[in-house]
């Protein structure tokens, strides 16, 4: 029996939120404002716990900017190398809530960009990078400044040379369960 288009659409639609990987190395080229257009309408979009979007979002297209947030602690190296970062912001009011929906956020942002064929990974900033970061950026002090997100399109070599590494899953048979547990 050949396939409908409705399923054609789910197994493409599937299959687009399988293959998002995380890709470190990008080639140099701008992310077209368009693009980031597009990421940043999806990502206002995403929910949130009592729809409270409680985030602002800093667009970081700077070489020496993205150069100085690749280096403070954390583990955000690869913004270093990437055209554009994107900062979230969050308020630093309700701490459980909010780091549930930064990574909505994040995970949000990364495929609006994987649509358009644009890489792009976390970078987790830590202890006195946060700090530095704020202070960097201009951002309040009572803000957090966790995720870093850089971007750009994946470099064709550094993606074939790390087909596969790293990143294996845990089988189906190893983590779901079937009415109680175990
Ligand atoms: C909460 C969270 C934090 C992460 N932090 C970092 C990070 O600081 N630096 C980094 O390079 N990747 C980071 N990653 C990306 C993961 O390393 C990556 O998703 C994982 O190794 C699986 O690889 P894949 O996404 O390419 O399949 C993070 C991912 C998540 C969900």
């Amino acid at each position: 029996m050949s396939e409908t288009t409705d399923e054609r659409t789910a197994r493409d639609r599937i299959s687009f939120l399988r293959t998002l990987r995380a890709f470190r190395s990008f080639r140099p080229d701008p992310v077209p404002q368009e693009i980031i257009d597009d990421i940043l309408e999806v990502a206002r979009w995403s929910g949130s716990a009592s729809n409270k979007q409680p985030w602002e979002i800093l667009v970081v297209r700077e070489r020496d900017t993205l150069r100085s947030l690749s280096s403070v602690e954390g583990y955000a190296g690869h913004l270093a190398g990437a055209p554009l970062g994107i900062v979230l912001i969050m308020a630093g009011d309700r701490a459980e809530q909010e780091t549930y929906d930064e990574g909505r956020l994040a995970e949000r942002i990364m495929l609006a960009a994987h649509a358009h064929g644009i890489g792009s990974s976390i970078g987790w900033i830590v202890g006195s990078g946060r700090d530095a970061a704020k202070e960097l950026l201009g951002i309040p002090q009572e803000k957090v400044v966790r995720t870093a997100i850089s971007l750009g399109y994946p470099d064709e070599g550094a993606r074939r040379s790390s087909a596969g590494r790293g990143q294996a899953r845990k089988p189906l048979g190893r983590i779901v369960h079937e009415e109680r547990y175990g």
